[in-house]
């Protein structure tokens, strides 16, 4: 018994340590919008589902928060080059690109 106790708060203490992305609220919309003028909580969240699924194929996901958005200007280009040569096709389009930058960068601060 002590054994099944100890291996699910293992479990929970692994589970809450993973990244939990924030779902964007219009606080992040209005914030966004002096950056991005398209700026809509729906392209946030667009953002938000192609980052879960396009930028975890290769390593779990990164938290927005922990990069600048200079940095995230940089990096966003740069990993979506690698997700397209990994595939060998255009997964993450210039369209894809451009909201997942949106998502992370307005999200970092
Ligand atoms: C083809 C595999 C692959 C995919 C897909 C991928 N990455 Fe990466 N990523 C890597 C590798 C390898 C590294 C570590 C080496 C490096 O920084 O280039 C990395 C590192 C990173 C880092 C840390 C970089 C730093 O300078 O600290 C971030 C942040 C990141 N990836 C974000 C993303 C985002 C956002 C996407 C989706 C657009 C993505 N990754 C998709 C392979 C990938």
């Amino acid at each position: 018994m002590k054994k099944i106790i100890y291996t699910i708060s293992i479990l929970v203490f692994v589970s809450c340590g993973s990244t939990k992305l924030l779902s964007p609220t219009q606080a992040d919309v209005d914030r966004g919008a002096k950056k991005y003028t398209d700026i809509t909580l729906a392209s946030l969240n667009e953002g938000k589902s192609i980052f879960e699924t396009e930028c975890t194929k290769c390593h779990s996901l990164k938290d927005p928060k922990k990069k600048s958005e200079a940095q995230w200007k940089t990096i966003v280009p740069r990993m979506t080059a690698k997700a397209n040569k990994k595939a060998g096709s255009e997964v993450i389009d210039a369209r894809k690109q451009e909201l997942i930058l949106q998502y992370v960068s307005t999200m970092s601060n």
